[in-house]
């Protein structure tokens, strides 16, 4: 993991951290990647893991990864607790990101540094964490407002690193999880995202979560000013939703899985393509 972003950081580009629960968006995200020759990382969240079971996941990767001799990295999202973490680890996930960012800081600096020697006593080498929350949920939501005091602050991004030692922070720049469904999401602030830079020096990954609903132009300038690795759920699960309506409102008689799921699949693979094309991060 932090080769390819070492290689993402040199080349201008980040790598898309694309969300799953079942073997046909997994599929999805390995037919962009072979088509666009490009290393991915899938993602599964608590409640996406429990679904697949955390060891399937990592059987079904095993087998595509060895299939096509792709660069892919299983990753723990959003892990809420140290048990979390050390389950997904133990089940052999590549990399981690605790999400202590409903504790105190403190409380979370803690948790953090605990996860961190786990993490590291088991060979993982990339732990991700962040002590903002990220407000919204991977669905079509609301418009929320966002406080600008609630953005990552520099000075505490970088003592947050330092006290726990972790290899890449999560940053809230004005980017949420999830899509408003009457108007475009917020821009983000490319500013606050410069000063953090600056604070941490190029040793420390960034990570810019709620890759949904950012503009072309702001995923750029993102990239543009080092963050390396972009999460994306939404948009792939409307993609996958959109067409599983559709093709069954197509063929009311339908009921063979094989025939049904293509197109789902081709949905999916199309967005994970659109989105590896922005994030530079094809051949
Ligand atoms: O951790 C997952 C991501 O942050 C996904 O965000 O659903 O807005 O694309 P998104
Ligand atoms: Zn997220």
């Amino acid at each position: 993991m932090l080769d390819i972003f070492k290689k993402a950081q040199e080349n201008k580009s980040a790598v898309g951290a694309f969300n799953v629960s079942n073997l046909e968006q997994i599929k999805a995200i390995f037919l962009a990647a072979q088509n666009l020759k490009s290393p991915v990382i899938i993602s599964a969240s608590e409640g996406e893991a429990k679904f697949i079971g955390k060891k399937h996941l990592r059987a079904i990767i095993d087998s595509y990864q060895k299939e096509t001799g792709l660069e892919v990295i299983l990753h723990q999202d959003h892990g809420k607790s140290f048990e979390t973490i050390k389950d997904s680890i133990d089940a052999g996930y590549d990399s981690v990101q605790f999400d202590g960012s409903q504790l105190s800081f403190e409380e979370n600096v803690e948790e953090t540094k605990r996860i961190v020697e786990y993490a590291r006593s088991k060979g993982i080498k990339n732990v991700e964490a962040e002590f903002n929350h990220l407000e919204g949920q991977s669905a079509l939501i609301e418009k929320i407002e966002l406080k600008k005091e609630n953005y990552t602050d520099p000075d505490q991004a970088k003592e947050f690193v330092e006290k726990t030692g972790i290899d890449t922070l999560a940053v809230v720049i004005g980017n949420l999880h999830g899509l408003f469904k009457d108007c475009q999401n917020p821009k983000l602030d490319i500013n606050r995202l410069k000063e953090i830079r600056e604070a941490l020096g190029p040793d420390v990954n960034l990570v810019l979560h709620g890759g949904s609903g950012i503009t072309e132009d702001d995923i750029k300038k993102a990239i543009e000013n080092g963050i390396v690795k972009i999460n994306v759920n939404t948009e792939l699960r409307m993609a996958y939703t959109n067409a599983l309506k559709k093709v069954l409102e197509d063929n009311p008689d339908q009921i063979t899985p094989y025939q049904i799921m293509p197109s789902v699949v081709e949905a999916v693979q199309k967005v994970v393509e659109e989105k590896i094309k922005l994030f530079n991060s094809n051949n």
